[in-house]
C-alpha cells in the first residue's frame, strides 16, 4: 500500500491563490451532485516539481458532462462537450480552461456504487496512462480534499527522475508516447528507467504506422518547447530517427544544423522576439536531405496554416539564400528578405548551412531591433499624393534606417527626396 500523502498545504502555498480556490469550488460542487472530483495529470505532477502549469485536467466519478453544466449554472462560463467521450471543457469567466473528463464508464452501470468500486475506476483511469509521474491525481472533493493517489510509485519516480511506464505494452498501443517520454527526458533532465527505454527501442517500429499528424501533435511540442538538440541525440542513441521522419541524411548534419538553428533562436531570444511555435516544422526539415526534392515528405507534417506558409516560404527562399553574395548590403538583403519572416529566414540558412549566416544575422538583428519610423502618413503631410509610389518610397527609407539605425525621421524623409531627384 503506498504511503499516504497530504498535499492541501503544498497546493496552498504553491499554487496561485485563484486556482486553490477555484480547486476547490469544484470539488465542493461535484459533491453536491454526489461525483468524487480528482485534479490529475501534468498540473500534479508540475504541483510536485514547483513548475507552473496552467491546464487543469479533473476526472470525475460520475458524469463530466453533467459536472460542467452544474459549473457554468452556479459560476457562468462556457462548456463544450463531446458526448461520445463524455467529457467537457469549461472556460471559467476569469479565462481558466478546465477538462472535465468521466472516469471509466463501467461506472454507469453500478449507480449505487460502493466506496470500493469508485476507487477503483479513478485507479483504471490513471492505470491507461503514460507514465507514473503523469498517473497520479489529487482528490478535491471536500472529504479527502488533497489527498495524494499515487497507485504506482509516481512520487518516488519524479524525485528520482525517472520516466517509466505502467505497462509494458503502452508504447506498442500508442508509439507517439516514445516521443513523449524523450520530450519529458529533456524537459525535466530525467531519464528512462532501463526497462522503459527496452520497451521504447523495441517498439520503435511502431511509430512507422502513426499517421503524420499524430506525429505531428509530439513532434511539435518535443521542437517548440524543449531542447531540440538534446532530443534529437537522444532519439538517434535510441534508434528512432530511421522509423520516424524517415531521415536519409548523416546524424552529424542534422547536428550542424540543429546548431545553427539554435544560433538562430538565441538571437530572437536575445531581442526578445523569440520565434513563434510552428517553428517546430523548420526542425523537421533539417533531418531532409534537400527540402525542395523531398517537399512531398515534409508537407504531410504541415497542417495549420502558419506550418504551411512556413513551409512554403522555406521552399521560396532556398534558392534565394544559396545565390546571396558576399558583397550584399544591408539593403540588398532587404530586398531578397523583407517579405519573409524570421522563421522562415533562419530555417533556410540553417537547412543549407550558409556561409553567409553572420551577415543574415547581422541583417535579422538590425531589422527585429529597429522599428520603421516613417508612414504613409508621414509622406501625405510632406505634401505627397497618396499613390503606388508610396510603397516604394518606403521602402527606400526603411533600407536606409536599416543601414542607418539613427536616422530621424527628417533624414529619412530628405533621403527620400534626394532619391526622387535622382531620377
Ligand atoms: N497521455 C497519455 N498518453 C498520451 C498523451 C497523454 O497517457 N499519448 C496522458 C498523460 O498522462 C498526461 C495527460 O494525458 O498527463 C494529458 O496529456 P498532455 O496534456 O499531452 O500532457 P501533460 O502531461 O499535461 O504535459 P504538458 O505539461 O506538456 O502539457
Amino acid at each position: 500500500v503506498p504511503m499516504k500523502r497530504q498535499l492541501t498545504q503544498t497546493m496552498r502555498k504553491k499554487m496561485p491563490e485563484d486556482l486553490f480556490q477555484l480547486l476547490t469550488m469544484i470539488g465542493k460542487t461535484a459533491a453536491q451532485i454526489n461525483m468524487s472530483a480528482y485534479l490529475i495529470g501534468g498540473m500534479v505532477r508540475d504541483l510536485l516539481l514547483e513548475h507552473s502549469n496552467e491546464d487543469m485536467d479533473i476526472v470525475v466519478e460520475g458524469d463530466g458532462i453533467t459536472l460542467a453544466a452544474k459549473l457554468q449554472e452556479i459560476y457562468g462560463g462556457q462548456i463544450r462537450t463531446h458526448h461520445e467521450f463524455r467529457t467537457a471543457t469549461w472556460k471559467h469567466p476569469a479565462g481558466f480552461k478546465i477538462d472535465l473528463t468521466s472516469a471509466r464508464t463501467e461506472y454507469y452501470d453500478f449507480p449505487a456504487a460502493l466506496p470500493k468500486v469508485e476507487l477503483s475506476t479513478i485507479k483504471e483511469d490513471l492505470y491507461r496512462r503514460d507514465f507514473t509521474i503523469n498517473a497520479m491525481g489529487i482528490c478535491i472533493s471536500p472529504d479527502e480534499f488533497g489527498d495524494l493517489l499515487d497507485y504506482f510509485h509516481g512520487y518516488e519516480d519524479l524525485n528520482q527522475g525517472r520516466i517509466r511506464t505502467l505497462y509494458n505494452l503502452s508504447f506498442v498501443e500508442d508509439p507517439t508516447r516514445i516521443l513523449r517520454a524523450i520530450r519529458f527526458e529533456s524537459r525535466f533532465q530525467f531519464e528512462m528507467d532501463e526497462q522503459t527505454a527496452d520497451l521504447a527501442i523495441q517498439s520503435a517500429n511502431n511509430l512507422m504506422s502513426v499517421s503524420k499528424s499524430r506525429q505531428a501533435a509530439e513532434l511539435s511540442r518535443m521542437f517548440y518547447e524543449e531542447n531540440p538538440l538534446a532530443s534529437f541525440e537522444r532519439m538517434r542513441d535510441l534508434g528512432i530517427t530511421s522509423f520516424i521522419l524517415k531521415s536519409k541524411v548523416s546524424n552529424q548534419l542534422i547536428i550542424k544544423r540543429i546548431k545553427a538553428m539554435n544560433g538562430f533562436k538565441n538571437l530572437f531570444d536575445e531581442v526578445q522576439k523569440p520565434f513563434e511555435s510552428h517553428i517546430w516544422l523548420g526542425y523537421v526539415m533539417m533531418f531532409y536531405k534537400d527540402v525542395l526534392e523531398e517537399s512531398h515528405h515534409i508537407e504531410g507534417y504541415a497542417s495549420r496554416k502558419y506550418e504551411r506558409k512556413l513551409f512554403y516560404d522555406v521552399l521560396r527562399l532556398i534558392p534565394l539564400v544559396t545565390n546571396i553574395r558576399s558583397d550584399y548590403s544591408i539593403s540588398d538583403l532587404h530586398v531578397q528578405f523583407a517579405g519573409s519572416t524570421d522563421e522562415a529566414i533562419s530555417v533556410s540558412c540553417s537547412h543549407l548551412l550558409s556561409e553567409h549566416t553572420e551577415m543574415v544575422k547581422n541583417y535579422l538583428n538590425r531589422r527585429a531591433s529597429i522599428s520603421f519610423e516613417l508612414t504613409g502618413q508621414d509622406l501625405i503631410r510632406e505634401g505627397y499624393t497618396p499613390s503606388p509610389d508610396f510603397k516604394k518610397m518606403l521602402f527606400d527609407a526603411a533600407c536606409q534606417q536599416l543601414e542607418y539605425p539613427e536616422s530621424t525621421k527628417d533624414e529619412l524623409i530628405q533621403h527620400i527626396q534626394s532619391q526622387e531627384n535622382k531620377e
